[in-house]
């Protein structure tokens, strides 16, 4: 399964992208805007030098001529801009034509299984279905993952990624993989909570005071480490 980090913030970006266990980067204008960075290229361009797999950008427009205008702009930023287009008619119209094109294209704002299908018809590389935005409505947005995972499997064709987004918990990260999704694009305190365990804690601190009482040192002597 593959991690991708949900945000615009390159402190973040940078952080976790040393653990090396980052596969892209989705953005989106409110996560744009909240970076509090002036110039929208620009911090594409450094996010894409920092993370070498898909980086999402997001297109502003919602009419289809400058939506594909935008959309071709963001693709000549750097070879991995994935261009997020919303799914609207114009929306796929766009994801179609530069999916055509060679482009990377991440089909956002998914609500349904039929959205899915349409995205996958139009040739998306990446769907993404909004799970936390479901259950905030008293909906369940895990079963769309669901239904979504069982319809592309059905059809060996449909070659699109569901991007599991809008990601509350790890526990919606951990159901995802259990279902088979490709990706989850996770905030980054989301990703840090993947890591924690309290027994992980727990037993470190354990194996460390014992180590100390062994008095023994793993590198040898002069080895200027340890
Ligand atoms: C990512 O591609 C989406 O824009 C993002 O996951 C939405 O998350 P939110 O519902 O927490 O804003």
């Amino acid at each position: 399964m593959k991690f991708f980090v949900d945000t615009a913030d390159l402190n973040d970006i940078r952080d976790l992208a040393a653990t090396g266990l980052l596969d892209g980067v989705t953005t989106n204008p409110s996560l744009v805007a909240k970076s509090g960075h002036s110039n929208f290229v620009d911090l594409i361009k450094e996010i894409c030098a920092i993370v070498p797999g898909p980086v999402s950008a997001e297109v502003a427009a919602t009419d289809f001529e400058p939506m594909l205008a935008e959309g071709q702009y963001l693709a000549k930023i750097a070879r991995n801009v994935a261009v997020k287009v919303p799914l609207t008619p114009a929306g796929l119209k766009v994801c179609k034509t530069l999916s055509d094109q060679g482009t990377m294209v991440n089909v956002t704002l998914c609500f349904s299984a039929a959205q899915a299908i349409l995205a996958a018809k139009a040739g998306a590389t990446f769907v993404s279905p909004f799970v936390g935005r479901l259950d905030d409505i008293g909906e369940n947005g895990m079963q769309l993952i669901a239904d979504i995972c069982q319809i592309y499997q059905s059809y060996s064709y449909f070659r699109t990624e569901v991007l599991v987004a809008s990601v509350r918990n790890p526990i919606h990260v951990v159901e995802a993989a259990k279902m088979g999704a490709h990706v989850a694009t996770i905030p980054p305190n989301v990703i840090r909570q993947l890591f924690a365990h309290p027994l992980t804690d727990k037993g470190l601190a354990q194996f460390v005071v014992d180590w100390q009482k062994t008095g023994q040192k793993i590198l040898p002597e002069g080895s200027g480490k340890g």
